[in-house]
């Protein structure tokens, strides 16, 4: 567990960490996220030791760090910079193993090691152990500066903007073997980027920073969801939901007050109920709001007896989406069944809202219009 108890740095009479606080759980990974300059660096070289608070403290497993041997503790932390920072006279082999052999780690496990986590970043040990940096491209470079961190099998993992200076597609990839990694080895790990899609994509929680403060720590769902002020939601950008649309839960923008009828309820009744709401169809559910079909307009039309209850004209067998499904959910559903009308039901049968071709045109439109509105 890594803790920061009222933090502050000040360099040359200017506060540059402003009072943080914050605790980082053991296997947790946590991204800092800010502009350039708002003091992500700064705070991760203070875990390390290669900064000291002007006041406050950093502790990690309960005890100050001030206090630590700082040799020792290092040894206790893998560290990825954006300047990969491999040595170029020494094959990757030897980059990957240097420090490990510092720490002078069981040897003859050394390079299984560096094979298995090689591996894990889709870095090729046959093809490239005893290659030299040179022969590596910018991205696999960097590869090997993450196995270097992770050889050491360290508590504590700190990168500082590690993959911002690699292309796109070669971005993504190394974030996804970062994923993978981290799924299976489970460190605490304290990554720092200046980039949004970045920390989303990577973080379990999101350290917003500005100004030396910290804005809003939270799991990326809450801080798309609920920004906490202007700063974050301008941060996000207005067109999230374009980007990040697995994040839009169904129960985000679904119609709460479906109208509803009795199963019971005869043909009359619904079509009189259908019109005084103006709907073209009613969520058939007895008086628990449990859905029994979905009767639709259609349905009612020229039938002969209108007393026929609802339940002998709807729909039995009807498609319906759980809350927590995602936009993206959504719109495959429509897509492939070709509906109008899709009940929310919860897993107990209990219809809980109801999403409809047009609420979800509208929340769409409404995020596109507002994302040009502000000229983003
Ligand atoms: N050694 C230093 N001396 C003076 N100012 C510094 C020093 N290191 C960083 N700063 C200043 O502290 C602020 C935060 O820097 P930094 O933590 O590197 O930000 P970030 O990593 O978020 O871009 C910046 O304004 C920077 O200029
Ligand atoms: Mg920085």
């Amino acid at each position: 567990m890594i803790e920061f108890k009222h933090v502050t740095k000040v360099f040359h009479g200017t506060t540059i960490i402003d009072d943080i606080s914050f605790v980082i759980p053991d296997g947790e990974f946590v991204v800092l996220l800010g502009e350039s300059g708002c003091g992500k660096t700064t705070t991760l070289k203070m875990i390390n030791k290669l900064i000291a608070p002007s006041s406050g403290t950093v502790e990690i497993g309960g005890r100050d760090i001030a206090g630590m041997d700082t040799i020792a503790l290092r040894r206790r932390m893998g560290y990825v910079i954006q300047q990969i920072g491999l040595f170029p006279h020494m094959t990757i082999k030897e980059n990957i193993e240097i420090i490990a052999k510092m720490n002078s780690k069981d040897k003859d496990r050394m390079e299984e090691n560096a094979r298995k986590l090689m591996g894990m970043v889709n870095l090729d040990p046959d093809q490239y152990l005893d290659a030299y940096p040179s022969e590596l491209s910018g991205g696999q470079q960097q590869r090997a500066g993450v196995v270097r961190a992770f050889m050491t099998e360290p508590e504590i993992v700190l990168m500082d903007e590690p993959f911002s200076a690699l292309d796109p597609i070669t971005r993504s990839q190394i974030q996804n073997a970062l994923i993978d990694m981290q799924a299976t080895l489970k460190r605490t790990i304290v990554f720092v980027t200046h980039d949004m899609e970045e920390a989303i994509r990577l973080a379990d929680r999101i350290c917003i920073m500005d100004g030396g403060k910290i804005i809003q720590f939270d799991t990326p769902e809450n801080i798309l969801k609920y920004p906490a002020n202007d700063f974050v939601r301008n941060f996000i950008g207005p067109k999230r939901i374009w980007t990040s649309p697995e994040y839009i839960k169904t129960r985000d923008i679904m119609i709460t007050d479906p109208v509803c009828c009795h199963p019971k309820l005869p043909a009359f009744k619904c079509i009189e109920l259908m019109g005084r709401r103006k709907v073209d169809t009613l969520m058939v559910t007895d008086q628990y709001r449990r859905i029994y079909g979905v009767l639709f307009a259609e349905s009612l039309i020229g039938i002969q007896d209108l007393k026929k209850p609802a339940e002998e004209l709807m729909y039995q067998t009807f498609t319906s989406v759980s809350p927590d499904s995602s936009i993206v959910d959504l719109l495959t559903l429509f897509d492939e069944k070709h509906l109008s009308t899709l009940p929310v039901v919860d897993s107990q049968g209990i219809i809980e809202g109801l999403i409809t071709r047009s609420t979800l045109v509208n929340t769409l439109s409404r995020q596109f219009i507002s994302g040009k509105e502000e000229g983003k």
